[in-house]
């Protein structure tokens, strides 16, 4: 391989031209994602009902968290100061004996499964079935950067200087696979790390943790902390020991990172504001089916969920595709994920500010096809809602909202359509559902988001096959994808061969 395969400076924009649809052809090499746990058996239910039967009460009132975390500022400093002098050891290994622990870390992720699921349950309401390919994901991405970590020896004509040390500030949304992805791949790269999970979901966060720990991963290496919002800024962030953060969550947070540090080496995937076009040329039944999935698997609280589905001509007048997309909604059901029959979740607290509103509120010209009601007193639990009548420019079009809510909009033609999308400063993930090949150039063309999904719901990155990053405000920093050939490459810094000779 060459440099060139591994670089990570050109900005995603570039990255969207040229394209063609023309398969690529795709290299077949040792990695194969790891499958979920299949629920048609009746043996996997059980063990399933068994998981769900250890979490805690209805309320989902915050876990204990058993793991050790750091939290005071004398303390930290030891850890930091441990960690990058221990992380050189990590670094000096070599790809291949990196490799070896990381496959097993995914092998330790692999084994506590249930206990990950029980975890995600109690403290952020996720059903099995949206857990469970989370937790395949972890996996996915141990082995996956493991091999990753091998090709970074190979690459010929530079050497690969890791990050010393790699700040990890994963969301609550994927407890697990967001955490264990950052984390996994700073560790592949040869760089030590220190995890903050986030505060609703430290358990989840110290399982993970815990799992590789289990795998060889040293205590010193992998350190995990809880600060305040205000001291991870002036005492993690600010550290000038610290030479990467990876970031995942909203866009201000990412503001909020710079304005502690501003020379801050980011790596960070941030909010989206996402929308599935159909046009008339589409299996409307399909469209409907992965419309209602992705914008209510998990509440709607996946950066990648889809928040606007936009209906191209006559597919805004389809009596099928309304009666499919209402039928599929009001059907759902919604729940506590301790009923395994629950197909939605609660939301992660009770819901307040722009959610709240979005939740409640009509701008100018809206109507609920599906209104949205709150089910229980805890705030938490609300049957998912669809507004039709979202006018371009209006609050709802540009607003990321983080929970169970679609708005309908409509456009003359797939142009138009385009243009919606890319009038949100978001570009995270979009989706096209189409049968035409033209109108599928057009969009590739045209669409300006870092994920795109044609004739299949926008969620569920999948590592290697999807690999997972946004454009405009989606990202900030770096620009590559978790889970992608380049995404190693931007934890160290690259220095020709000869100049380490
Ligand atoms: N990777 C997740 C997905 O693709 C989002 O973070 O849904």
């Amino acid at each position: 391989s060459s440099l060139e395969s591994l670089d990570n400076t050109v900005p995603p924009a570039n990255r969207q031209q040229n394209r063609s649809l023309t398969p690529v052809a795709m290299p077949h090499d040792r990695f194969k994602d790891t499958p979920d746990t299949d629920p048609s058996l009746p043996a996997n239910r059980t063990w399933g009902r068994a998981i769900l039967d250890r979490v805690p009460g209805s309320t989902l009132g915050n876990a204990s968290v058993k793991a050790a975390f750091i939290n005071d500022e004398a303390t930290l400093n030891k850890a930091i100061e441990t960690a990058v002098d221990k992380g050189k050891a990590w670094g000096a290994l070599s790809g291949d004996e990196r490799a070896a622990i990381l496959h097993r870390a995914g092998d330790a992720l692999e084994a506590r499964r249930a206990d990950l699921l029980e975890v995600m349950a109690s403290e952020t309401g996720k059903t099995i079935d949206q857990g469970d390919p989370e937790v395949s994901e972890a996996v996915d991405f141990a082995h996956y950067y493991a091999e990753s970590a091998r090709k970074l020896d190979a690459v010929d004509g530079a050497t690969f200087v890791p990050a010393k040390l790699t700040v990890v500030t994963p969301p609550w949304n994927f407890p697990v696979a967001i955490p264990a992805g950052s984390t996994l791949a700073a560790l592949a790269a040869g760089s030590a790390v220190v995890i903050k999970p986030a505060k609703q979901a430290a358990r989840s966060g110290a399982v993970m943790v815990e799992a590789l720990w289990e795998a060889g991963v040293p205590k010193d290496v992998l350190t995990m902390v809880q600060l305040g919002e205000r001291e991870l800024g002036t005492q993690l962030i600010s550290h000038p020991a610290v030479d990467r953060v990876i970031l995942t969550g909203g866009y201000e947070t990412a503001e909020l990172f710079r304005s502690f540090r501003k020379d801050l080496p980011l790596l960070a995937e941030t909010s989206g504001k996402n929308a599935i076009i159909v046009t008339p040329s589409a299996d409307l039944d399909l469209a409907a089916k992965d419309v209602a999935y992705s914008a209510f698997g998990h509440a709607g609280q996946k950066c990648s969920a889809a928040s606007l589905v936009i209906l191209v001509g006559s597919v805004a007048k389809s009596k099928r595709f309304h009666n499919q997309l209402i039928d599929g909604v009001t059907s759902l059901k919604v729940g506590y994920p301790q009923d395994p029959t629950s197909q939605m979740g609660p939301i992660i607290e009770p819901a307040n500010g722009k959610l709240l509103n979005a939740l409640t509120t009509l701008g100018e010209g809206e109507n609920w096809a599906v209104e949205p009601k709150k089910l229980d007193g805890t705030g938490k639990l609300w049957s998912p809602g669809v507004r039709y009548g979202v006018k371009r420019g209006s609050y709802f079009h540009l607003t990321e909202f983080f929970g169970p809510v679609l708005g309908v909009m409509t456009a003359d033609n797939l142009e138009e359509a385009i243009a919606i999308q890319n009038q949100i400063e978001y570009g995270l993930t979009a989706g096209l559902h189409s049968l035409n090949s033209e109108e599928l150039g057009i969009w590739l063309d045209g669409i300006q988001a870092g994920n795109l999904y044609v004739n299949r719901g926008i969620t569920g990155a999948i590592v290697q096959r999807q690999p997972f990053g946004g454009w405009k405000k989606s990202a900030v920093g770096a620009g590559t994808k978790a889970g992608g050939p380049n995404y190693l490459a931007g934890l160290g810094d690259w220095t020709p061969a000869e100049a380490t000779a």
